[in-house]
């Protein structure tokens, strides 16, 4: 089985590189399911209905979020009636949408998708881990799921480390999104489950994690209120592709994809 985890979406350029590579990648990757993170799809704030169909449209099966989830007020008319949107599981009881939720892939296998948040230098929610917990608990691997997928939306290196090993083994790959920065530690935990920091964005590296980087500057270097506009230098694609074997359960390959898309945007 491959899965493909595409790293924070940020706005138009990352869209676009979605939109030109993704159809591309389902075919020479022979990809069974794609998964997008696209807390940052709309203009870098958060998700509207036709950026999130410009993505399904594109090849995504399933779009995670994270703390920008609900950033395009928009997202509150439509998220509890679309499953293949994910925000973080450990919000508030009652707040709208889900945070996992039971797919089909190409060959029929049942994948489960789960979104969490990190509360380290980040909103205080629920804990991650139980939330996690839970969700295995209702559908463990080998039994209810052929394959689980943990998106881990945090800040902290520490935090996301501490979820690859809590479920080494339980899940099929645990990735590490929100810092917008690709780390150099992709790698199979002993147990079998794949593991990576942080998968990096889609969009484009020229600004400041997708800010164009005179915005950010500004921001930085007067403390004074900037509103933030995307950045459009540079674009790159940048992901994981997941291996998984049958039998047994577990991943066998996590492999970095790290393309810049000149000419897209
Ligand atoms: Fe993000
Ligand atoms: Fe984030």
């Amino acid at each position: 089985m491959r899965i493909l985890f595409i790293g924070d979406i940020i706005g138009k350029p990352g869209r676009d590189v979605v939109g030109a590579e993704l159809p591309r990648l389902r075919d020479v990757l022979k990809l069974d399911f794609a998964i997008a993170n696209g807390e940052n799809a709309a203009g870098g704030f958060g998700l509207t209905r036709a950026t999130a169909n410009d993505l399904f449209g594109a090849g995504v099966d399933c779009i995670t979020t994270g703390n920008h989830w609900a950033d395009q007020k928009e997202i509150l008319s439509f998220i509890s009636d679309e499953d293949r949107i994910l925000r973080p599981k450990n919000y508030p009881a009652g707040t709208p949408g889900k945070g996992a939720n039971l797919f089909v892939a190409r060959e029929g296998q049942r994948i489960l998708v789960v979104n969490v948040m990190g509360r380290v230098f980040m909103d205080p929610l629920d804990d991650p881990f139980a939330a996690v917990e839970a969700e295995l608990a209702a559908c463990p691997l080998g039994e209810g799921a052929d394959a689980i997928v943990v998106d881990m939306h945090a800040e902290a290196t520490s935090e996301k480390v501490g979820m690859g090993w809590y479920l080494d083994g339980r899940a099929t790959a645990v990735v590490g999104t929100h810092t917008h920065v690709p780390t150099a530690d992709a790698r199979i935990l002993p147990g079998g489950t794949a593991y990576i920091t942080d998968v990096g964005m889609t969009g484009p590296r020229g600004g400041v994690i997708g800010v164009k980087r005179e915005l950010a500057i500004e921001a930085m270097t007067t403390k004074m209120p900037i509103r933030f506009e995307v950045s459009t230098e540079d674009p790159w694609l940048q992901g994981v592709l997941i291996t998984a074997s049958d039998q047994p359960l577990r991943a066998t390959a996590i492999e970095q994809i790290l393309e810049p898309a000149p000419g897209i945007v």
